[in-house]
Formats: structure tokens, C-alpha cells, sequence
């Protein structure tokens, strides 16, 4: 698949994730298509009345990914409600760096869409001890 139409098919996916976003409490909704190994999965954010317990669409998607038995990410795409550029919270950059070291991370907004390496996101990074 050529690099753009994978761009903008993770574009519209991701849009699609967001609409399912369950976000009561912070109003913020985000949606993460992600490629692995041929296949497409979506993740969204989903809150809870008790806050800790509420999830990331990008560990959503990364472990829908994983417990289907993916273990190569190729591309992430992040997009958020406000339209602005999303970046991954600590945790989920971590997921990334352990799960999908390789994979180009893509944030879009409404100006446009920017790719990363996790290696940008998350310098001087822990490595699990022993790889
Ligand atoms: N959130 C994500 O899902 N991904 C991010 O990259 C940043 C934050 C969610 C968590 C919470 O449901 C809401 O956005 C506000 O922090």
C-alpha cells in the first residue's frame, strides 16, 4: 500500500474511532487507527466514574491489537475532538516504545498531519532491563 493512501486511510479510521469515544468527564475525545501486520484497529478513549480507571484510545487500540495476536505496529494515527495536535501521554508513549518501536506516529489536527518516531516522543527512554 502506497504511504499516503495508508496516511489517509488511518485518518479516516481514526475519525471513526473517535465518534465512538466515551468521554463524559473531560469532553476531550480521541481516536487511534493503527496498522499491524495487514490489519486496521481502532481504539478510542473510554472514561469511568473513577478516573484512574479510565483508558487512552492509543492503549485501546494497541492492546485490541496485541490480544489479537499482532506483534508488529506499522503506523499509528492520533486524533483528538478539539482539533488540535494530541500527544500520547507518558504511559502510552512507554506502550509504544515496548510494542510498536518501529512504527511512525502520526498526530493529526485541523492544520495538518505530523509523524514521529517514539524515539522523539520519548528520549533517554526505559528499556525493559535485559533486551
Ligand atoms: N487521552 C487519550 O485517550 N489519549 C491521549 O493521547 C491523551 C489523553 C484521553 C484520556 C482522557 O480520557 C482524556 O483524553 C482527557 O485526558
Amino acid at each position: 500500500m502506497m504511504q499516503d493512501s495508508l496516511v489517509e486511510l488511518l485518518y479516516n479510521e481514526a475519525q471513526k474511532a473517535l465518534e465512538n469515544a466515551i468521554a463524559p468527564y473531560s469532553g476531550f475525545k480521541v481516536g487511534v487507527a493503527l496498522q499491524a501486520e495487514g490489519e486496521i484497529y481502532r481504539g478510542c478513549n473510554v472514561e469511568n466514574p473513577s478516573l484512574m480507571m479510565s483508558e487512552c484510545a492509543e492503549r485501546v487500540a494497541i492492546l485490541k491489537a496485541l490480544s489479537e495476536g499482532k506483534r508488529s505496529i506499522k503506523a499509528i494515527m492520533i486524533i483528538a475532538s478539539d482539533g488540535k495536535y494530541c500527544y500520547p501521554c507518558g504511559g502510552c508513549r512507554q506502550l509504544i516504545l515496548e510494542f510498536a518501536p518501529e512504527a511512525d506516529i502520526y498526530i493529526a489536527s485541523d492544520n495538518g498531519i505530523k509523524k514521529y518516531k517514539i524515539e522523539e516522543l520519548l528520549p533517554y527512554s526505559f528499556r525493559s532491563p535485559g533486551r
